[in-house]
């Protein structure tokens, strides 16, 4: 952080009262905080457009007893071990498993290897979490 700025800012009244409801429900107390995060918010969505070094997640449901299903994944997640940081593995019933994928690198190869798992065979589920490394966001 270089030091605080102040600014105003102009709003119709009707979408000040809806901001401000909103702000209420998601438990902010006041509005610069809300404003931040937007602002960073913002910010991160043009690191991941932009090609950009960033961090998150992919959050994979699956089977695990579909054919080749397994050993699939594990090859897709070797090609990027450059990209993969760590990987949690949860059990969630006989059947179906959860793994939680923590990345980080170039948006362009991140969002290859969130697609190659997507579409796997027998993967039920999956997300990518589009987060950031936190360095230029403050
Ligand atoms: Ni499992």
């Amino acid at each position: 952080m270089s030091g605080l700025i102040r600014f105003g800012v102009s709003l119709d009244s009707d979408l000040s009262r809806k901001f401000d409801a909103r702000l209420k429900k998601k438990g902010y107390t006041n509005r610069s905080e809300a404003i931040r995060d937007l602002i960073r918010q913002d910010l991160i969505e043009e690191e991941w457009a932009g090609g950009k070094e960033v961090a998150g997640a992919v959050i994979l449901i699956y089977d695990h007893h579909k054919r080749d299903l397994v050993d699939r994944l594990m090859d897709i997640q070797h090609d990027f071990s450059a990209n993969i940081i760590s990987t949690q593995h949860v059990h969630l019933d006989h059947d179906n498993c959860l793994e939680i994928i923590a990345v980080k690198g170039l948006s362009k190869n991140i969002q290859i290897l969130a697609d190659a798992l997507k579409v796997v065979k027998g993967v039920k589920h999956a997300t990518l979490s589009m987060s950031t490394t936190g360095k230029n966001i403050d």
